[in-house]
């Protein structure tokens, strides 16, 4: 039997979050539990699609965006103050709560090798409980759990899916480039989602 420890995923996200000691962060990580958080997978069939696959993703996110802000101060001094630890740490957890609650089981029949039809359970996506959007719907339920989130993080964690969010829209196009060129945290985190999905989480 291997000796080697299993890694609490569950704790060391919740210690890391509650490291930033922003007022508001026990009602947040309540609220998570009861959305289904720490259960949910990050994708249907993608990435980490298993249970407690979000919570390892918004690590993975986590942990490259705090690499990527230290590259980027290194080259650029001047933007530290404009990108707090606290900051990239709070928006890389909570980016993507708005997926606590789109995933349900589902059976589904596969043939198996012997070419027989097996039964299979795999995740579905069901929007239909708080169809807000993506980022838009993480800010909103968080800003509704009573966490206090200045404007860098609130347009870092709303526009975190940058391409893959925007629809055909002078407009959106137009807030997206705007928060991209204020606020520097929101490059930081799309990056490190485009590299944790991309790279750490590729089996
Ligand atoms: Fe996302
Ligand atoms: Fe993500």
């Amino acid at each position: 039997m291997s000796d080697t420890p299993t890694i609490d995923y569950n704790a060391r996200f919740i210690e890391l979050l509650k490291s930033t000691n922003r007022p508001g962060l026990d009602a947040v990580i309540d609220g998570l539990g009861k959305l289904g958080f720490f259960n949910a997978p990050a994708s249907s069939k993608h990435h980490l699609a298993e249970a407690g696959g979000l919570v390892r993703h918004s690590l993975n996110v986590c942990e490259q965006a705090l690499l990527i802000r230290k590259a980027q101060i290194s080259l650029r001094p001047d933007i530290a103050e404009k990108v707090p630890e606290e900051s990239v740490i709070l928006v890389s957890l909570l980016h993507d709560i708005c997926k606590a609650d789109i995933y349900k089981q589902v059976e589904k029949f596969r043939k198996d090798k012997d070419n027989r039809w097996e039964k299979y359970l795999a995740y579905e996506t069901d929007y239909t409980h708080c169809p807000l959007g993506h980022g838009e719907k993480s800010v909103i339920r968080l800003l509704r759990m009573g966490l206090e989130l200045n404007n860098d993080e609130i347009a870092a964690i709303r526009w975190h899916m940058a391409g893959w969010d925007l629809v055909d829209s002078y407009e959106a196009k137009g807030n997206f480039n705007a928060a991209c060129d204020k606020y520097p945290l929101l490059p930081i985190i799309i990056a490190a989602d485009e590299l944790a999905t991309r790279i750490l989480e590729v089996a």
